[in-house]
């Protein structure tokens, strides 16, 4: 075989070689036209179809620049486990009505073995949004979009990244098995209306661990049907604290069941542990198997409520039903 023969078959395999090392495909968004402060919604979208597609694991790369980004949905199934890598800082689109009334800014759903990983910043630039939010005293408000929300998503991690500034809860949790978020910031300011950190609902085996959460309301939030959720090791603060509830607000709710919160320091939040439940619902479902322990609380100033008759605003008629 002559040199001249050798030479293309060498240069197939250092090309596969740098796109697919160690089992699985990069997908860098570079490579679908994203450029440094620029919209990326099109190249994402384009990135994630690929990387669904693929029959062997896949890894997006968001690279560690500015970008801008629409709403946007990333949705299973997928073939292979995915990862999204962000290294950069993600922008939302600064006014509210740019998110097209979409409930989260960035959707994933009905995937299994998700990553989201790296330590880069989505940044819901919420400041103008909650200027908007009279959520207190209009009950028909105007719906402002999470950072993020998981649906149906199983067997997953979130770890590292960042969510800033959502313009109202920042990581929605439904219907999902098995989701775990590690070493996950979350940051607003303390003034910031309806910034909830995670809120959990219909999902079981949920873990936070590892985590920082300071917003504007509740650290962690546990609706209906939350089961086996394991808060360890969070610090919370600014913000409302830990919470399971409201429950009962509304008929045919799922219990709440197994919860154990360990080793987690609430500062400077005006709650700490709450569980609350509304008046005036026939009794259907239970919150059973808390567990709160190792909890350190500092500057807090209510660490520990339960409320059997929460009623916000006087939105309930008070009737209790026993
Ligand atoms: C997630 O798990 C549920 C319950 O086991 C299953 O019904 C669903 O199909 C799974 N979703 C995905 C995307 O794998
Ligand atoms: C939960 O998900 C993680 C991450 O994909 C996986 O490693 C683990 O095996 C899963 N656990 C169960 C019980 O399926
Ligand atoms: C949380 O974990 C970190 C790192 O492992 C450790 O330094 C810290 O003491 C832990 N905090 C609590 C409250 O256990
Ligand atoms: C105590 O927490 C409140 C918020 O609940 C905060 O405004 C205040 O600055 C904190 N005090 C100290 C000494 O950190």
């Amino acid at each position: 075989m002559s040199t001249r023969q050798i030479m293309p078959t060498l240069a197939l395999l250092v090309f596969m070689a740098s796109h697919v090392t160690a089992q699985f495909v990069l997908v860098d968004i570079r490579k679908y036209g994203a450029r440094p402060n620029g919209d990326i919604t099109m190249a994402l979208t384009n990135a994630w179809k690929d990387g669904c597609e693929s029959t062997i694991r896949s890894k997006i790369l968001v690279p560690n620049d500015m970008y801008k980004l629409r709403p946007i949905e990333f949705k299973g199934p997928c073939k292979a486990p995915i990862e999204m890598r962000v290294n950069g800082i993600i922008q939302a689109p600064k006014n509210p009505n740019q998110l097209n009334g979409e409930d989260q800014w960035i959707r994933f759903g009905y995937v299994n073995f998700l990553t989201v990983s790296g330590q880069g910043t989505f940044d819901g630039q919420g400041e103008m949004a909650w200027k908007q939010n009279d959520c207190r005293i209009d009950k028909n408000c105007q719906k402002l979009s999470m950072n993020f929300g998981f649906g149906f998503v199983n067997n997953s991690i979130i770890r590292g990244i960042t969510s800033k500034d959502s313009k109202y809860f920042h990581v929605n949790v439904f219907g999902c098995k098995n989701i775990t978020f590690t070493n996950f910031k979350i940051s607003a300011p303390a003034d910031s209306p309806n910034t909830d950190g995670i809120h959990i609902g219909k999902s079981s085996k949920v873990k936070i661990t590892y985590s920082k959460i300071g917003t504007g309301d509740d650290c962690v939030s546990l609706g209906d049907g939350s089961r086996e959720v394991t808060i360890l090791n969070v610090t919370c603060g600014p913000g409302h604290g830990i919470s399971v509830g409201s429950l009962g607000k509304y008929q045919n709710e799922e219990s709440v069941e197994d919860l154990i919160v360990k080793n987690c320091i609430l500062k400077n939040t005006n709650n700490g542990l709450r569980i609350k439940s509304w008046p005036g619902t026939p009794i259907v479902s239970l919150a059973s198997d808390l567990h709160f322990e190792d909890i350190i609380m500092i500057n807090v100033s209510n660490p520990i409520i339960i409320d059997q008759e929460y009623c916000p605003w006087n939105q309930c008629t008070k009737q209790v039903f026993n």
